[in-house]
């Protein structure tokens, strides 16, 4: 930021002064603290309600020194926007949709967007961006993620912490390291054990760090966010393995843990380098408050910490702050209910959903719609259209507003020039409503004092539906510890034979089980999610219904509620009829994944996946949009004519889908992420490895994630990485590569070979010699360019010894391998029409 005060610094306060070296400067103040004012700053404190609002703009806060002239530190979420509750604030696409766009400019005006909406409710340090890797399509922040490649993590990450930063704020890439699961992430057991990462050396080094490392080296992080899991051992917060890397890589900054139970320890955490506890004081979980003051200085008392380094932490917490400018140019504590919307917010918030969503098929050019009778089907394409998460620090549409319905933005940028009917065709992806105390037969409720169903129940009793509110079921029952479960029974006369829908909306792990037999499950440590699966029953043939939960270890509210559908065609009855009367089909479809909770399959939930196969039997022009967090089934794919998969697109939404297939826009977006064929042949899709046995995963897959594995083992995915389909045609020529400097440089030319105008993000991938054990190719570098019909143009990558590199683990260093490399650039990781071999020694 600007170097300018602004104030003078006076005689007595060196350290305001900006001409000095912001590490001079830090020094100078901490020389200056008292030894309460510098524990002080190493957790969360609860002054957080400023206002007096009711509503906090800070999820973690640490007061300001006053009489030092040092402003608080005021912390808040999100990925996409700001979160956490917030109102008048814009909500962004999903980050993995962000990644998609391959485009760093755009990232980084986005990552300035976030800036000045969090710095308009007086924040100024943003919890983003999230830049694990994604080892699993079933992990539940996928959406808040950037992707399963390094290169393009490091690339974006930087972009986004750049453009965040560069207003004065402070960014925190997060979670340090190897946070790639929601399953066990807060932990089991009585000791709240999290999951532990086993990941080779080679893998942190190739996979799961260079996204950190690029954030920290080129884009200058003030601060890193460590994780909630364990990894080859240790807690991520208080891991000398993973955080010692980052003062390697010049880090300056802080590192603050994630909230409450990411911190373990008191010594051997600020041994590591974890310099803030957040938010603060003791855990919902019991854990003792590891940071406190009276805890340091007794840690300190006993010599398990000196005083070198408490003011080792307080040190890396104020460089950054100076560094950024928080100290030169504070930023004003806010009305947390400010309207900090700007319209330049949504324009950008809708060309990111155009650029980030990605064309996966197209056959006959069924896409750019040209037909004259559309049938918009979907409870998506209507007012519930999925757009964001609703939980973790995502913008809840709820709190944006009612959102325009797709249906309705596609006849409006249709006009006269079709008739667009809508059908719902599914209740969609909300709970369904309560199956009703008629239908069960003798339904009784058991509850238990231990989190297992163990023991006699504590209260057995007869209940008359399974629907509770907020306050739960537990409300109405005394003396049930903190941990507990219960289990209800019943018998189930199906009033008609066919496809029953449930679902499960509640915190907690719960699980429905007909007939012993599992039909919904909501995994542990769930937000509250609605859960939906389905089963064939028999009219009048009784079945047993068993619901177990139990609220270990979750800290959603207690709320339980059996939803249900009997069967019903009605809907996709409609959906079809509509479909038959039109020229073209387009189906909107979602799924709501988030923090919290991984999924359990692939599957398009509750009856899509049934109404998709309808409908493209009744209509062969039939278009699928897709908005899910990222990769599904779709067992119905050849039967279809298009595919877009646009995301959890931010609340331009429906104007953005409206623009693509339109053909006001043409789709640019690449995949981030492997669509795989199954979910059985992934690199993680071994219980050893993903969700993991105990509380241990073993990365044994290395350095194969993503495509890398698909790629090594000769595994055709449903549509591969880099993929994206345009309305327009692209063709490559004349790759050339020279030395540059210390490095090479790879040129080559894209030309518009179509008629109309269109993006193209061109790859280049490297591909290593055999002896280095490498998969068959790397993503190296991407350029996205702008194209009329009938125009080219040159795309040059950088290639520097590093993107040569492989990690030796017996040297502990990155070397070169020795003999040809090939490198290859095209418009996907499967679609690599020019090569060229090379020798890098030579
Ligand atoms: C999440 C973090 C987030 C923090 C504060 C945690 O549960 O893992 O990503 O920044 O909460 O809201």
């Amino acid at each position: 930021m600007a170097t300018t005060p602004a104030f003078a610094a006076p005689a007595d306060k060196p350290w305001l002064d900006a001409a000095r070296t912001p590490e001079q400067r830090a020094e100078l103040v901490v020389a200056a603290m008292t030894d309460d004012e510098k524990l002080k700053l190493l957790q969360g404190d609860t002054e957080l309600d400023a206002n007096g609002t009711g509503v906090n703009a800070c999820v973690g806060h640490i007061s300001g020194i006053a009489r030092l002239g040092l402003p608080r530190l005021c912390m808040g979420d999100g990925p996409a926007g700001v979160g956490n509750g917030m109102k008048g604030v814009t909500q962004f696409p999903a980050p993995v949709m962000g990644a998609a766009t391959f485009d760093r400019d755009l990232m980084t005006a986005y990552g300035k967007a976030l800036g000045a909406e969090h710095a308009g409710k007086g924040r100024n340090v943003v919890l983003a961006p999230t830049i694990n890797i994604i080892r699993t399509p079933k992990w539940g922040r996928l959406a808040e993620t950037l992707s399963e490649d390094p290169y393009l993590t490091a690339q974006l990450g930087t972009a986004i912490t750049g453009g965040i930063q560069s207003l004065g704020l402070i960014a925190t890439p997060k979670h340090f390291a190897a946070n790639n699961q929601e399953w066990l992430r807060l932990g089991d057991g009585p000791a709240y054990e999290a999951v532990d990462a086993i990941v080779p050396e080679r893998a942190l080094r190739e996979i799961y760090y260079p996204g950190f490392e690029a954030v920290v080296k080129q884009g200058k992080a003030g601060s890193i966010m460590c994780a909630y899991n364990r990894v080859n051992g240790h807690y991520a917060c208080e891991n000398p393995g993973t955080l010692g890397n980052l003062k390697r890589w010049g880090f300056d900054g802080f590192v603050v843990a994630d909230w409450y139970f990411a911190h373990r320890s008191t010594a051997p955490s600020v041994k590591a380098g974890l310099d803030i506890s957040m938010p603060g004081g003791v855990s919902p979980f019991g854990f003792a408050e590891f940071y406190g003051v009276k805890e340091l200085k007794a840690a300190r008392a006993r010599g398990a910490i000196t005083q070198a380094d408490i003011d080792g932490m307080v040190k890396r917490i104020v460089t950054p702050m100076f560094r950024l400018g928080l100290v030169d140019h504070p930023i004003a504590a806010a009305d947390a209910n400010a309207n900090v919307r700007d319209p330049a917010h949504l324009v950008l918030s809708e060309k990111i959903a155009e650029e980030g969503t990605v064309l996966l098929r197209n056959e006959r050019g069924v896409l750019p719609l040209k037909a004259k009778t559309i049938a918009v089907i979907g409870d998506d394409a209507g007012a519930n259209v999925q757009t964001s998460e609703r939980y973790g620090g995502f913008v809840k549409t709820e709190d944006v507003g009612t959102l325009k319905a797709p249906v309705d933005a596609i006849k409006a940028a249709l006009g006269d020039k079709a008739s667009v009917t809508y059908a719902r065709g599914t209740l969609g992806i909300a709970p369904l409503p309560a199956m009703p105390a008629s239908a069960f037969e003798g339904l009784t409720a058991r509850y238990y004092a231990s989190p297992d169903w163990k023991g006699e129940p504590l209260v057995t009793r007869k209940e008359a539906s399974i629907d509770y509110a907020e306050a739960g079921p537990k409300a109405g029952v005394q003396g049930l510890p903190s941990l507990w479960s219960a289990r209800w029974t019943a018998g189930f006369v199906p009033p008609k034979t066919g496809t029953y829908r449930f679902s499960l909306n509640g915190g907690g792990e719960i699980a429905l089980l007909i007939d012993g037999k599992r039909v919904v499950y909501v995994p542990k440590q769930s937000f509250r999610l609605a859960t939906h699966g389905t089963v064939w029953l028999e009219a009048g043939k009784r079945v047993a219904l068993q619901l177990d939960y139990s609220n270990a270890p979750t800290l959603s509210a207690n709320e339980l509620r059996l939803g249900w559908q009997a069967p019903d065609r009605a809907l996709i009855d409609e959906a079809v009829a509509a479909a038959k009367k039109a020229e073209v089909a387009v189906v909107f479809v979602a799924d709501h994944v988030s923090e919290g909770a991984d999924r359990t399959d692939l599957k398009l939930p509750g009856d899509q996946d049934a109404l998709v196969e309808a409908v493209a039997a009744a209509n062969p022009n039939t278009v699928v949009v897709l908005h899910t967090v990222g990769p599904v089934l779709m067992p119905w794919r050849d039967k279809v004519a298009g595919i877009l998969t646009a995301w959890y697109p931010g609340e331009q939404a429906a104007d953005s889908i409206a623009a693509l297939l339109t053909g006001k826009a043409n789709p640019s977006g690449k995949l981030p992420v492997t669509f795989p064929a199954d979910e059985v042949n992934g690199p993680a899709d071994q219980p050893a490895r993903y969700p993991g046995i105990g509380t241990t995963a073993r990365y044994d897959e290395g350095i194969l994630v993503g495509y890398r594995w698909y790629d090594a083992k000769g595994i055709a995915p449903l549509y591969p990485f880099g993929h994206g389909l345009s309305y327009t045609s692209f063709a490559y020529s004349g790759l050339k590569l020279s030395k540059s400097g210390d490095g090479w440089s790879v040129r080559a030319t894209v030309r518009n070979t179509g008629k109309v105008s269109g993006d193209e993000v061109a790859q280049l991938y490297v591909s290593m010699p055999a002896a280095a054990n490498e998969p068959p190719r790397q993503l190296k570098g991407f350029a996205r360019v702008s194209l009329q019909p009938g125009k080219s143009a040159t795309v040059e990558f950088p290639l520097d010894r590093r993107a040569l590199s492989y990690w030796d683990e017996t040297a502990h260093d990155w070397q070169l391998a020795e003999g040809s490399y090939r490198v290859q650039i095209g418009s996907s990781s499967r679609d690599l029409p020019l090569g060229k071999d090379f020798d890098p020694a030579r």
